[in-house]
């Protein structure tokens, strides 16, 4: 299935991986605001010809690795595995949700555009034999940096198709070296209020923090993002590191990660704390298990008009649907 073959295209090192690759790739009240873990796409955003206007620079091609250095944005595919076409580079950069600089999708580009990225480090610890402190630039020259297309499905119901470029966590856990009673992997982001004007706000309890199973975190399809269509990650979507769990919806894709902890006991994630009844640890696309205030039965995808079914983990169920057997996934929402 795979169209062209990947040496075809990419530098050797940077490789297709799809699902068919692999084995061969809400609300709530906070001082009368009214807020959700993902907004919903307002009108405009969701016809390819309203794509907002503010386009943020690329970072300069010099200064990426090898594996990232692409001019234009640059994907290997133009659709992911299920043929669903790509999102545009400037939907991607433009629509963001990142309420450290705003609650604003379209406002986060523009307000995030001096956030520094540099030097950046990463500290790895808690319950490992091997706790690790890493520069950004070392993460992205130790681990090979892969691309992966994913769908991204927001809990607000609209979504989009992403060429990220990264790496599988698996792999840095497996350098640290997690003990046998550490259960949980528990990322967050910086706190920096002095350039994310949303931290200075008490609109949630900064840090943000999210959290996965070790099991969940192993899983192959779970990524560090470093970059996008072939180019670093922009401050808006991220950088320099986040997560992507695409079977999972999108709030526990956690941006800009400074510390990285193994845990015996579950994370309690910035949503669960700020809705426990609308957010729940699990978080995984389910069709079937509903937003208290709105059906996950369809989706909007970004680009398109109408709705399309909700896939029940996204689509990825082949993948990940072994991680939760004999679990109430009405239950452990
Ligand atoms: N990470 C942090 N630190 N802060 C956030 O507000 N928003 C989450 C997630 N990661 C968020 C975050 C939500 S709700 C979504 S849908 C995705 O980031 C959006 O990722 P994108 O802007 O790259 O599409």
């Amino acid at each position: 299935m795979v169209k062209i073959a990947p040496s075809e295209i990419t530098p050797e090192h940077v490789y297709l991986n799809r699902r068919h690759f692999m084995v061969g790739a809400g609300s709530l009240a906070v001082g009368g605001l009214a807020l959700a873990a993902c907004g919903g796409p307002r009108a405009g955003a969701q016809s390819q010809s309203a794509a907002p206007a503010a386009v943020q620079a690329a970072p300069p091609p010099g200064d990426l690795p090898e594996a990232l250095a692409h001019a234009e944005p640059y994907a290997s595919h133009a659709t992911d595995e299920l043929d669903d076409p790509l999102n545009q580079y400037e939907e991607i950069t433009n629509y963001n949700n990142f309420y450290e600089f705003s609650t604003d999708k379209e406002a986060v580009a523009k307000l995030s555009t001096d956030f520094v990225t540099r030097p950046w480090t990463v500290t790895v610890g808690g319950l490992v034999n091997n706790p690790k402190t890493y520069d950004i630039d070392d993460l992205l020259k130790k681990f090979t940096q892969e691309e992966r297309i994913y769908r991204l499905r927001c809990v607000e119901a609209w979504s989009m198709v992403i060429p990220w470029v990264g790496f599988p966590i698996a792999e840095l856990l497996k350098e640290v070296e997690p003990k046998a009673e550490a259960k949980f992997v528990k990322f967050t982001t910086v706190m920096r209020p002095e350039q994310m004007e949303g931290q200075k706000s008490r609109l949630l309890d900064w840090p943000y923090v999210e959290g996965l199973t070790v099991a969940e975190a192993m899983n192959p399809l779970a990524i560090f993002a470093t970059g996008m269509y072939g180019k670093l990650l922009l401050p808006a979507n991220g950088a320099p590191l986040r997560i992507v769990v695409p079977w999972k919806y999108g709030f526990k894709s956690i941006k800009s990660i400074v510390q990285i902890d193994l845990v015996d006991e579950m994370p309690i994630s910035t949503w669960m704390q700020a809705a426990p009844n609308e957010y729940g640890f699990y978080a995984n696309v389910n069709p079937e298990v509903n937003h208290p205030r709105w059906s996950q039965a369809s989706e909007r995808r970004i680009g398109e008009f109408g709705r399309r079914d909700t896939l029940l983990f996204n689509g990825y169920a082949e993948e990940v649907a072994y991680l939760y057997d004999g679990l109430d996934l009405r239950a452990n929402f």
